[in-house]
């Protein structure tokens, strides 16, 4: 989707940049004696924007200025504000987000994104590049009268003649914010036409041109591996299910570690037999969030040839209250052999990602992430803002919370101790898939932690971080793209995971 656009890099003087827009990063105070007669050529406009209060600095403010005179290639200048300064590169990566949003509301073919502050040239790089990308995201796939402007040709640029690396940073860059791009348009995908089978032909697609091997399980080898609890949730819709399993196995990757990312697939959420409430039941197309996010990052990882084993996994299906729907009462057996009493159909995420985490297992995976739109009492713990982090050991949920700062995608970890577990023990069966509303996102993730065992474990509960109901200057209304750069980043460090 985005294949119409090019991303260059340049370290030629600012003032040679030939682009319709200009964009530079501003801050408090600011004075731009770091990019010499910038000021000058706008010909007093900078000077009357800073007396007027326009060109303030503060988050976000844009303040914009005709380029006057002809030693200056670019037509127009854009500031925006960074607050106190450029201190981080999730904040390069939202400036670089509002540059392309607002470049496309003012209609420019071609940007360039100048790097400012102290940055690290790479780092800031990839954040600008990432950020541009995710700013050309366009939810409007239905439209028949789509007037959304394309940008054709960015640029990221710094200091002159300071190279170090931006190029392929940048490249890096690009191919992650295109990649959670992929992500949020698999999420924005309607459930009529988002089915489980189309989500894993979607799959296929992905890894064309990819050394990435798909395999698609049905209901018949479902069944064959004993998938209780997939086959369960699927049983209340006329769609059939789909296990997409893909794998990145690069020559010469040691036997172990072996990463396994594990996304729930749910096409669309009704609720089943404890049918949701029709007040934004809607939303619930894209409770396969977590599965794109793992197509996605595989994609990723293996065009960045990440040097070891990683496995995904995602378990596609519907929840409909179909006539063979299961029912609150109901007891399936899981893949791993335990049985699950069904207290609410509702909770139906946990069963899928159950049978998943077990089939990533016999894979071979040495450590496992799943990602999943789990509970709402997530998005009560943590809003929108926020995902959630869960798991164990410690050191390998660090690992995760480090990738997810490095991307951009902000977490909090919040405990999974034994004593929890006694809230999902059923009566008649090993486990029950609900406890009450207390502590129910941590009660859900209890519930995945038995399937995980003894294996290290993570587990990002994204129901409140996956779709921006508001929009934000750095942040177009829709899809996210949440946790697609964490996974990628993840496989990257697995030098650092112990
Ligand atoms: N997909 C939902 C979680 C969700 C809710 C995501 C709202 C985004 C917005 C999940 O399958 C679900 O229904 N969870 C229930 C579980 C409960 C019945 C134990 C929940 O959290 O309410
Ligand atoms: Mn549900
Ligand atoms: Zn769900």
């Amino acid at each position: 989707m985005t294949d119409h656009s090019t991303m260059t890099t340049s370290v030629s003087p600012i003032s040679d940049l030939e682009v319709d827009l200009l964009v530079l990063p501003t801050w408090i105070d600011d004075d731009l004696s770091d990019v010499p007669g910038l000021i000058e050529a706008c010909g007093g406009a900078l000077e009357n924007a800073r007396t007027r209060g326009e060109w303030s600095g503060k988050p976000y403010t844009l303040c914009i200025a005709a380029l006057t005179t002809s030693e200056w290639r670019a037509s127009r200048l854009l500031l925006i504000g960074a607050g106190d300064g450029v201190t981080s590169t999730g904040q390069v990566r939202r400036l670089a987000t509002t540059a392309t949003l607002a470049g496309r509301s003012r209609r420019v073919s071609s940007l360039a994104f100048y790097l400012r502050g102290q940055l690290d040239c790479r780092e800031a790089g990839q954040a600008a590049a990432e950020g541009l990308t995710l700013g050309e995201f366009d939810s409007g796939t239905y439209k028949t009268e789509n007037d959304k402007h394309r940008i054709q040709d960015f640029i990221v640029s710094r200091c002159p003649g300071v190279d170090a690396g931006l190029m392929s940073a940048v490249k890096r860059g690009r191919l992650l914010g295109e990649c959670s791009n992929e992500a949020r348009a698999l999420a924005n995908e309607p459930g009529n036409s988002l089915t489980p089978t189309v989500f894993a032909e979607r799959a296929h697609s992905l890894a064309k041109g990819t050394n990435l091997e798909v395999e698609v399980l049905g209901p018949t080898e479902m069944e064959e591996l004993g998938l209780g609890m997939l086959l369960g949730v699927a049983r209340g819709s006329a769609e059939s299910p789909r296990l997409i399993v893909m794998h990145h196995r690069p020559e010469g990757a040691p036997k172990a570690p072996v990463l396994g990312l594990v996304g729930k697939g749910i096409t669309f959420d009704s609720g089943g037999i404890s049918l949701k409430p029709a007040d934004s039941m809607e939303r619930m197309k894209d409770d396969m969030v977590g599965g794109a996010a793992v197509i996605c990052a595989m994609r990723a990882i293996d065009q960045l040839n990440v040097p070891i084993n990683v496995i995904g996994v995602v378990p596609a299906t519907e929840n409909l209250p179909g006539g063979r729907a299961i029912k609150p009462g109901d007891v399936l057996r899981s893949a791993a052999g335990k049985t699950v009493e069904i207290i609410n159909t509702d909770a139906e995420g946990r069963l899928v990602l159950g049978d998943a985490l077990w089939y990533a297992k016999r894979c071979g995976a040495t450590h496992l992430v799943d990602v999943a739109t789990l509970t709402g009492g997530c998005i009560v713990a943590l809003g929108t803002i926020t995902s959630g982090l869960f798991g164990s050991p410690g050191v390998w949920v660090d690992a995760v919370r480090r990738a997810a700062d490095v991307a951009g995608d902000q977490v909090w970890e919040l405990p999974v101790f034994d004593e929890y577990k006694q809230q999902i023990d059923s009566e008649i069966a090993d486990v029950k898939n609900a406890a009450g509303r207390e502590a129910s996102a941590i009660t859900a993730a209890m519930f995945l932690k038995v399937f995980a065992g003894d294996t290290p474990w993570a587990h990002l509960d994204v129901a409140g971080t996956a779709w921006i109901d508001e929009a934000r200057p750095y942040q177009a209304k829709g899809p996210s793209g949440v946790a697609v750069r964490t996974l990628v980043e993840l496989a990257c460090a697995s030098k650092s995971w112990a």
